[in-house]
């Protein structure tokens, strides 16, 4: 199964976020067959090796001064998650990919539709400039978005920020435009390519896991220094994984409710937990069951639940910020597992419920200022309130360690908390990220142990 990488990545993310971090602690084919119209403001992809000139983004080290101008360099980096997004189209060159599209009947990987909208930058054909390269991957403007609006402004002394954006740049340090970006990719969205279906996991695509605050510390190619903040808002690492966190429930919401999604007679199992299809039978009774009753899920079991990763940290980060909001949101998400058990048009508009709920805590989180207190206390929530007893399969207790190390990470290049003290939790981190390295060998009980004992050592930090 495609758990192995998505594992990897786990596994890694821990030793690589402590380098990262360290950035910040000094201060506070054709993808697009079909494409829709793009939005207002979005030029043409002039393509990387516009961004390319060694006076621009291609130095070898980082200039030291207002951007790195380095930043080529790291998006190529040959073997870090840095420079996956340079990699992404050419991995569809290789073996796993081919067999992927083989077993789908696709032909060639790397001219797929299905594969493209992901693997390259996904700019529609009519807004290709003429050293646009789909073999360049995830360039430069498939997330700063197309350059020709910019790219000779926006080195020019006396420019500003926003004179970029109103030409087409797209505001990145903003956590909502920032999380709705990379969730196209790393969840899934609606433009024509960007959906790994059950089917394509089913023919060995990996799993898709993601966590938007430390997904962008591992490709970092930036600095958030004192002129980063004079040019730009600095949202922090507590706002970026709040936001993010909401962004992905509306998302996952708004996919699951769109008509046509779906294997004939069956819903797309893509957005429900894999292991509860996944699991071996035994018959002996002492092995059974291994379903366990959830507190936020009232639904029979025999039922496979909807991935509720994101759902659970949103409750734990709503709690913090807005009761009520949280008291809301709560009962939105147990009305829409109850529904999914009884009807679809019913979770539909359940979905649909849900989904405002969750997008008013992102409006709620991107307007807030996270304190200290409530960061300790969202921490707190997630290692073990009322929210840790739904730590019963393995996307959510995968997501609860995530958070555990981006909220610590937060803290630290805040100045809200000392290095040496957060050093000290690393060790129980660690043990529970290994809990949830291998997702067939995941085991519930062993894991909530582990993040008890994360708890205890993070108790040290009021
Ligand atoms: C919704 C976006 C999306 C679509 C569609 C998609 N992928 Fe991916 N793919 C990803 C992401 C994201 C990763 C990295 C997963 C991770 O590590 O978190 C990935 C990883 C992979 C990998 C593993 C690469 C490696 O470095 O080991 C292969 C192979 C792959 N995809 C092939 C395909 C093929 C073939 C298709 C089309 C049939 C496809 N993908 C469609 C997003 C997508
Ligand atoms: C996967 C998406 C992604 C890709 C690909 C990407 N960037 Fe970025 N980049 C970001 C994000 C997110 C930020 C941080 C938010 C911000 O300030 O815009 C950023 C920041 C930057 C900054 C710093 C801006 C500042 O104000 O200090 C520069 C310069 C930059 N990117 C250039 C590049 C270049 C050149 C490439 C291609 C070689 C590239 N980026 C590829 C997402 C991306
Ligand atoms: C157009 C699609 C696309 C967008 C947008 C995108 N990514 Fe990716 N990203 C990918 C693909 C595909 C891969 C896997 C490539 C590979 O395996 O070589 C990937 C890999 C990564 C990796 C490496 C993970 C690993 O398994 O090693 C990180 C980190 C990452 N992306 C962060 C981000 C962040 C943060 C954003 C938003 C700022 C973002 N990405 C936006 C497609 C995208
Ligand atoms: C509702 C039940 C259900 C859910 C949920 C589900 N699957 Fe499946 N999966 C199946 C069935 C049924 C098959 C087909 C088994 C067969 O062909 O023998 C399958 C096949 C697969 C296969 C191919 C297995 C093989 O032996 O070749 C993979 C890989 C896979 N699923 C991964 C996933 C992942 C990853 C998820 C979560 C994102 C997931 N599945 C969610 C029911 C499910």
């Amino acid at each position: 199964m495609g758990a192995a990488r998505a594992s990897r990545v786990i596994g890694a993310l821990c030793v690589t976020v402590a380098i990262a971090v360290s950035a910040f602690a000094v201060l506070a084919g054709r993808a697009a067959v079909a494409a829709p119209e793009p939005p207002a403001g979005h030029g043409v992809h002039e393509g990387v090796a516009s961004c390319a000139d060694s006076s621009c983004h291609s130095r070898q080290v980082d200039s030291g001064v207002t951007v790195r101008q380095n930043e080529l360099i790291t998006w190529q980096d040959p073997s870090s998650p840095a420079g996956a997004h340079s990699r992404a189209w050419r991995v569809l060159t290789e073996p796993r990919a081919q067999a992927i599209a083989r077993k789908m009947g696709l032909g060639p990987a790397q001219s797929a539709k299905e594969c493209l909208g992901c693997h390259s930058d996904p700019a529609p054909a009519a807004l290709r400039g003429a050293k646009f390269h789909i073999e360049d991957g995830v360039g430069c403007e498939a997330c700063h978005g197309g350059s020709s609006g910019w790219l000779a402004s926006h080195r020019t002394v006396g420019g500003s920020h926003a004179a970029n954006v109103a030409a087409g740049m797209r505001p990145l340090e903003n956590p909502k435009e920032r999380a709705s970006l990379c969730l196209d990719c790393h969840f899934g969205g609606s433009k024509p390519g960007q959906f790994v279906t059950h089917q394509i996991m089913a023919a060995g695509h990996p799993r898709v896991s993601y966590e938007l605050d430390l997904f962008s510390s591992l490709q970092q190619h930036w600095d958030v220094d004192a002129d980063y903040v004079k040019r730009k808002a600095y949202a922090g690492g507590v706002k970026t994984w709040a936001v993010g966190q909401a962004m992905a429930v509306d998302r996952a919401l708004s996919l699951y409710s769109e008509p046509g999604r779906g294997q004939g007679a069956f819903p797309e199992f893509y957005f429900f937990d894999c292991h509860s299809c996944h699991r071996e039978i035994k018959d002996d009774p002492t092995a059974r069951p291994k379903w366990q009753a959830n507190p936020g899920r009232p639904i029979p079991s025999g039922q496979p639940p909807f991935n509720d990763e994101n759902m659970i940290m949103l409750s734990a980060a709503a709690q913090a910020v807005s009761p009520s909001l949280a008291a809301r949101f709560d009962a939105d998400s147990k009305a829409f597992h109850a529904a999914l058990a009884r009807d679809k048009g019913e979770s539909v508009r359940a979905a649909g419920r849900l989904a405002s709920s969750a997008r008013a805590l992102s409006d709620a989180f991107a307007g807030h200022a996270f304190s200290r207190r409530e960061t300790l206390a969202i921490l707190d929530a997630v290692l073990t309130g009322e929210v840790s007893r739904r730590y019963t399969d393995y996307t959510g207790s995968a997501q609860a360690v995530m958070a555990a190390d981006t909220l610590l990470n937060a803290l630290v290049s805040s100045g809200q908390a000392d290095r040496g003290a957060v050093d000290r939790i690393r060790p129980s981190l660690a043990a529970a990220y290994a809990q949830v390295r291998e997702p067939n060998a995941y085991k519930p009980e062993a894991f909530r142990a582990a993040l008890t004992e994360v708890a205890q050592a993070a108790r040290s930090l009021k």
